[in-house]
């Protein structure tokens, strides 16, 4: 494998994007390649059988651009398609267990809210990783669909009324069960962390599960001896499955930093 390959991100849309902003902090000197599956978003209210297609068609376009090592920045492709990890030749992280494994960590009263889309819901994986880990542990867990279309049109301001009516809707019952750890399974969720912590309070340990993904690739790559050894003046180019006018000024808000890399538009379903 070589060492000076990039690292391969992907999701359906931005939300990996908070899985990147964490990998560029820890990372700087690693060249980055991103796939945002745009042109298909959102995953979360699909059928296994097309999330599972989605994500083999996603791994294998960054195998395709050489990548070293990939990270599944998506919560909803990590739960249903984990087994994508067979069909590939690099090693492969995806967010649920390093999630699950950061939460049990963080709780001190062994209840723990997840939310995430319906099918990362439906799939219990993140219930099973976490009692995997700490049988005791009280989880439960809440689908969020309308949050994904809000990240993608850049609908996230803590004051806006439509963003404060949702969390208020979709996170009232695990304010309720006083769960003092929160899971944000899926990884555009972070980018509500400001009117969620607004509603939930200071109290109650936000979980970033594009942070956590980025933080295990970190050890992965340092145990397997994939990284590049260098220091900074790592490039992040984004290759997406639709338009890409509008990505790069919400990227770079979301990411919190200029980016210069390309963005470019592919054909996914050659792949
Ligand atoms: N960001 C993804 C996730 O973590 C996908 C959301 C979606 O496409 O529904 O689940």
């Amino acid at each position: 494998m070589d060492k000076n390959a990039a690292i391969g991100v992907f999701d359906s849309g931005f939300g990996g994007l908070t899985a990147v902003r964490e990998l560029i902090r820890l990372l700087p000197g690693e060249d980055i390649i991103y796939f945002g599956d745009t042109g298909r978003v959102p995953y979360g209210s699909k059928s296994r059988e097309t999330i599972k297609k989605y994500a083999l068609q996603d791994s294998r376009f960054l195998l395709s651009m050489g990548v070293k090592y990939i990270i599944v920045a998506c919560g909803t492709a990590s739960a249903v398609a984990a087994d994508t990890k067979e069909k590939l030749t690099v090693p492969m992280t995806g967010v649920v267990n390093p999630t699950a494994a950061a939460a049990v960590k963080a709780t001190k009263n062994g209840k723990i809210g997840v939310i995430a889309t319906a099918a990362t819901v439906a799939s219990h994986a993140y219930l099973r990783s976490i009692k995997a880990l700490s049988p005791s542990c009280e989880v439960a867990e809440q689908a969020c669909p309308l949050f994904v279309p809000m990240v993608e049109e850049g609908c996230v301001d803590r004051d806006d009324i439509v963003v404060r009516t949702m969390v208020e809707r979709y996170l009232g019952g695990l304010k309720g069960m006083g769960a003092d750890t929160l899971i944000l399974g899926c990884t555009h969720y972070p980018l509500l962390t400001d009117a969620i912590r607004d509603y939930m309070g200071g109290g109650v340990a936000l979980i970033n599960s594009g942070e956590q993904a980025a933080l295990f690739a970190k050890s992965e790559l340092e145990r397997l001896g994939l990284l590049s050894g260098r220091a900074s003046g790592g490039s992040t180019d984004f290759y997406l499955s639709d338009d890409t006018e509008k990505f790069g000024a919400l990227a770079e808000y979301y990411i919190g930093r200029h980016l210069d890399g390309r963005v470019e538009r592919i054909d996914i379903e050659k792949y």
